[in-house]
């Protein structure tokens, strides 16, 4: 039998097949990658930290206001970690201030070792120098081509959990919310599901409804009273003279 030879142009044809598919399908792949990606970006993302600290225990539990940590939100872009030395105020065990001994919660607590010899390192310190840290892993990162800003949300009202979720149910912190274009934008669109006094943004379990009415005095002193979140949020919107932005340039600078 005679042996059948592909003609010299089958491999040349093979080869032309070859980089098709990897072209079109490294195209194909990335154009799924994207399409899907703005709704599944690090929702669930929750990095182990060195010490396992819980806001469920710190924050629901014991009701510590957010702002006793993350001081900075209401005054700046950026939503500071608390130093050391706040942790210290309550486990910092050894020191002793106006004859007072501060902090003796679970003092020889081994979970709460690189506290305390954070606090150590930070004795040592020239005084002056940035406040000492644990080493925590971020859990959030927007991309640097985003701007963001905390105080420009937290004084009109927008509160923690529109954008991180029950934070006071966690005890390891994860990314509640995809944080993409479109989450962003669906609100600047409509904000009024979003609005409340600007007074209660850290109350996470904030409720309205006829069973939990919510009253508020206006400028004028008038008081008004609200059982449904639609007149709620528009009267704050009112009130605050809220109008957030599309424009590429907000987000974008
Ligand atoms: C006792 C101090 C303390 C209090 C109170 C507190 N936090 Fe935190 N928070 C921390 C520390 C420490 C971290 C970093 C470690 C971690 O991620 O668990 C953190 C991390 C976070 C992060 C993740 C930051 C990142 O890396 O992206 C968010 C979001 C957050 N806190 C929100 C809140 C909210 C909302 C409240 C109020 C309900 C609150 N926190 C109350 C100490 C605190
Ligand atoms: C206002 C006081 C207060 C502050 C400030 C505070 N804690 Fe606590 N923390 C507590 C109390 C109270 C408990 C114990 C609750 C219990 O065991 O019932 C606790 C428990 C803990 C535990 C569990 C210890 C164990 O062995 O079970 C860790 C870890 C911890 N805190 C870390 C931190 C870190 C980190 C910070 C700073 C970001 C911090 N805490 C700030 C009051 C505080
Ligand atoms: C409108 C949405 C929004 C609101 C409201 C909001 N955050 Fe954030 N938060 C973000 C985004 C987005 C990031 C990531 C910023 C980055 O990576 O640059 C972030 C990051 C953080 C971080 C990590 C540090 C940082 O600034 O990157 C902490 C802590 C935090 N938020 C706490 C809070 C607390 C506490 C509140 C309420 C008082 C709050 N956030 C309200 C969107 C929000
Ligand atoms: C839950 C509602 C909500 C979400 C989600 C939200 N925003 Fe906003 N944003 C607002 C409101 C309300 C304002 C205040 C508008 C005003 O002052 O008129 C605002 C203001 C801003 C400003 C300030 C603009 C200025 O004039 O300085 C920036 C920047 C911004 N948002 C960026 C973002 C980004 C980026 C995201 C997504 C990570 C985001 N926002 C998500 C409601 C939201
Ligand atoms: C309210 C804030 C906001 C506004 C307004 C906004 N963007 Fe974005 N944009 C974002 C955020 C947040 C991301 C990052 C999403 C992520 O992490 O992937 C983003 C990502 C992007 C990207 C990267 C591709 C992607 O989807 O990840 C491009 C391109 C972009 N924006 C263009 C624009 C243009 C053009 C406009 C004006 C029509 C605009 N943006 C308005 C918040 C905004």
């Amino acid at each position: 039998m005679q042996e059948f030879n592909f003609p010299n142009w089958v491999n040349k044809l093979f080869l032309v097949v070859l980089a098709a598919a990897v072209v079109f399908g490294g195209y194909f792949s990335n154009m799924i990658f994207f399409l899907i990606h703005p709704d599944v970006i690090n929702v669930g993302h929750r990095p182990t930290q060195p010490v396992p600290f819980s806001h469920q225990l710190h924050a629901g539990q014991l009701k510590m206001d957010c702002r006793y940590c993350h001081n900075t939100v209401e005054v700046a872009g950026h939503a500071a970690i608390p130093p050391t030395a706040t942790c210290g105020n309550c486990h910092g065990g050894d020191r002793v201030v106006a004859g007072r001994t501060l902090a003796v919660v679970h003092q020889e607590s081994p979970l709460l070792a690189p506290v305390r010899s954070s606090l150590e390192t930070a004795k040592e310190k020239p005084p002056g120098s940035a406040p000492d840290s644990v080493d925590w892993v971020k859990v959030h990162d927007m991309p640097d081509f985003v701007y963001f800003n905390h105080s420009a949300h937290i004084n009109r009202g927008v509160s923690c959990v529109s954008c991180h979720g029950r934070v006071d149910q966690m005890v390891v912190v994860e990314q509640a919310k995809t944080l993409s274009m479109k989450f962003c934008l669906d609100c600047h669109r409509n904000p009024e599901p979003h609005l409340r006094d600007p007074n209660l943004v850290t109350d996470l379990e904030f409720k309205i409804g006829p069973e939990h009415p919510q009253v508020v005095v206006d400028k004028e002193g008038k008081e008004h009273r609200f059982e449904d979140q639609e007149s709620y949020g528009a009267f704050w919107r009112k009130e605050l003279g809220i109008n957030p932005n599309v424009n590429c340039s907000t987000c974008h600078r």
